[in-house]
């Protein structure tokens, strides 16, 4: 089981790599990673799991946090409009994405950084996103809203890009230019 000694950060090495792909099928290490990744996201949004190992709630978490660089990533949310989520998947890719942008008023966190970092962080609106899931099939993922900026923060992690790269150093609140602002 995942717990916050197993995840690493920020200033760990490991978080500024480029994860590797993972080669398909996967092993069963790999699948195990892969699901325990899941099991921590789900877990974490259960007050009272939480609160008896002191993990911090997540909506999403990549292998490279937990010092594992490969292209794995795990989403569990309930979007704006209170649609699931739930996605466990190996190279996770995006195809396509919109020319307009999102960002999340309250900014974003992280559970491998230990502070808040204020500050608007833009992201495609939508995306499409290729991967391969846990069945081993091949999986193509239309999202928008928080589910989009979710999967985008995730795979910024297996590029060794973290959240606050993209907030603007002059003016952190500076409104991102052809965006939409989500609430949260
Ligand atoms: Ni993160």
């Amino acid at each position: 089981m995942i717990t916050m000694e197993n995840i690493i950060r920020e200033g760990h090495p490991t978080l500024r790599q480029v994860a590797k792909e993972v080669p398909l099928p996967a092993s069963d290490e790999d699948r195990k990673i892969l699901e325990e990744l899941i099991e921590y996201v789900k877990n974490s949004q259960d007050p009272e799991f939480a609160e008896k190992y002191g993990i911090r709630p997540g909506i999403g978490l990549a292998a490279p946090q937990i010092n594992v660089s490969k292209r794995m990533i795990a989403v569990h949310l309930k979007d704006e409009d209170d649609v699931l989520y739930s996605y466990a998947l190996f190279n996770p890719k995006i195809i396509s994405h919109s020319v307009k942008k999102s960002y999340l008023t309250g900014g974003e966190g992280c559970l491998s950084v230990d502070r808040i970092v204020p500050g608007y962080v833009p992201r495609y609106a939508k995306i499409k996103v290729k991967g391969t899931n846990l069945d081993g099939e091949e999986v193509v993922v239309k999202l928008k809203g928080l589910a989009a900026i979710c999967f985008q923060h995730e795979i910024d992690h297996l590029n060794g890009v973290m959240f606050y790269d993209h907030i603007n150093g002059e003016d952190p609140f500076a409104e991102p230019e052809n965006a939409i602002s989500i609430e949260r």
